[in-house]
């Protein structure tokens, strides 16, 4: 079987110099490698790191990886995860190594870095369009007859473009037929778009059908009893294109993937088991955000959220100095909006009972202070999360600590 992703070269990334790239890092740390730095396995805080500063848990690490690559397979679905989340190479080794069998990416240039590190198998979650983008991938496809890629398309116009720019390439670009919903993103709206898709790309030379995508989380992540039914109608309607397009499949095996980390669950409730006799069928989820979990979002909505120690749990934080306490209640820190993730909720505060973060500015955080938070200037504060991917584009290298804040590793990230 080729090899899922070049450990070598992810191994390589702990022999690069520090410097002053990365923010919050000690300066003292600069010169040295990333593989000196875990050898001395330095206490982050009495290091000289400077606020704000992004750091990953190792424990939680290892416990979400071992933990969701079980419920998989008790589950008998794969794992794609998706790497735009971290867009870190060395995490997504430990996720292939874990059992994941492919990367999800959602444009050409986040292939490209996966490409970078070997990686050998992409769900490419969008239509690709843009000729250059195409003529790359089929360069990549030619150069390496083991590289698979499979992107998705809803439209026969999209089919077209992709065909005519695909033109004389080696081998024809795996695609699956991409079920939307109505008010959702991208996607075939109704049944018989979807029959007409998977036709046309019958009919094309350069393209082969494989399977049917989705995302069922395109229209938000709400985890009421109403919305779980919109979303298990919606992967019924992926279910039955599978059925539906049996004969039309151009490989044996057929890709049925959908799944971010809101719904998996209903995603192996629905699309696995109980195919038509005859039909081989693998149901791939694309979670991305299940590795890190959080403490906003996914904490609310997130399948194994309620699982007790069996469940998913924080493994991001950002700490974050009180730089003034200009007014009664009120804390300013030196984390804003360049630093942490605000778009689906505000950082929470993890050291004290009371207190939430009101508003954020780029380069700072107002933070409203209950009776019982005791805070001075000079204090510094950890926050979680909500949403890690827009946390990590903010960060080029993230420490990762052990239970006593001991650094045991660094990781890059190339967004
Ligand atoms: C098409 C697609 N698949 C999978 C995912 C991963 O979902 P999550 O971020 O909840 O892990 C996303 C996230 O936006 C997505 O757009």
């Amino acid at each position: 079987m080729p090899s899922l992703i070049d450990h070598a070269a992810v191994a390589a990334l702990a022999n690069q110099p520090l410097d002053w790239r990365f923010k919050g890092l000690p300066a003292e740390w600069w010169g040295a490698t990333p593989a000196q730095i875990r050898g001395r396995a330095p206490d982050l805080f009495s290091s000289g790191m400077v606020g704000p500063v992004c750091v990953l848990h190792a424990s939680a690490l290892t416990h979400n990886l071992v933990t969701m690559a079980r419920w998989c397979r008790r589950r008998g679905v794969d794992l794609a995860p998706h790497a735009k989340t971290h867009m870190a190479p060395a995490l997504l080794a430990r996720q292939l190594d874990a059992g994941a069998i492919a990367a999800t990416a959602a444009t050409v240039s986040q292939v490209r870095v996966l490409r970078a590190f070997g990686v050998g198998s992409v769900l490419l979650a969008n239509e690709v369009v843009d000729p250059a983008g195409l003529a790359w991938l089929a360069r990549e496809m030619a150069a390496d007859p083991d590289f698979r890629v499979v992107c998705w398309v809803d439209s026969v116009r999209g089919v077209e473009l992709m065909s005519t720019a695909l033109t004389g390439s080696a081998r024809p670009l795996d695609v699956c037929v991409e079920v939307g919903m109505a008010g959702g993103r991208t996607g075939c709206r109704t049944a018989a778009e979807v029959d007409a898709v998977a036709r046309a790309v019958t009919a094309s030379a350069q393209l082969r059908l494989v399977g049917v995508a989705g995302y069922e989380a395109a229209r938000g992540h709400d985890v009421t009893a109403e919305a779980l039914a919109v979303v298990t109608g919606y992967l019924t309607e992926m279910r039955d294109a599978v059925v539906r397009l049996a004969d039309v499949f151009e490989t044996e095996e057929v890709l049925v993937t959908a799944g971010g980390s809101t719904y998996f669950d209903l995603v192996a409730d629905v699309l696995t088991g109980g195919w038509p006799a005859g039909s081989t069928v693998r149901t791939v989820l694309r979670s991305g955000c299940y590795l890190t979990h959080d403490d906003g979002l996914y904490d609310r909505t997130s399948p194994l959220r309620d699982a007790g120690t069996s469940g998913l749990t924080a493994a991001m934080s950002v700490w974050a100095q009180v730089v003034s306490r200009p007014e009664d209640g009120l804390a300013v820190l030196g984390m804003g909006r360049r630093d942490v993730s605000f778009d689906q909720g505000l950082p929470v505060p993890k050291t004290l009972r009371e207190a939430h973060i009101t508003k954020l500015n780029d380069q700072h955080a107002y933070l409203q202070l209950g009776a019982s938070d005791h805070v001075q200037v000079g204090d510094w504060l950890r926050f979680g999360v909500s949403h890690p991917c827009t946390t990590f584009d903010k960060w080029p290298l993230i420490p990762v600590l052990d239970d006593d804040n001991r650094v045991v590793d660094l990781v890059r990230t190339y967004f």
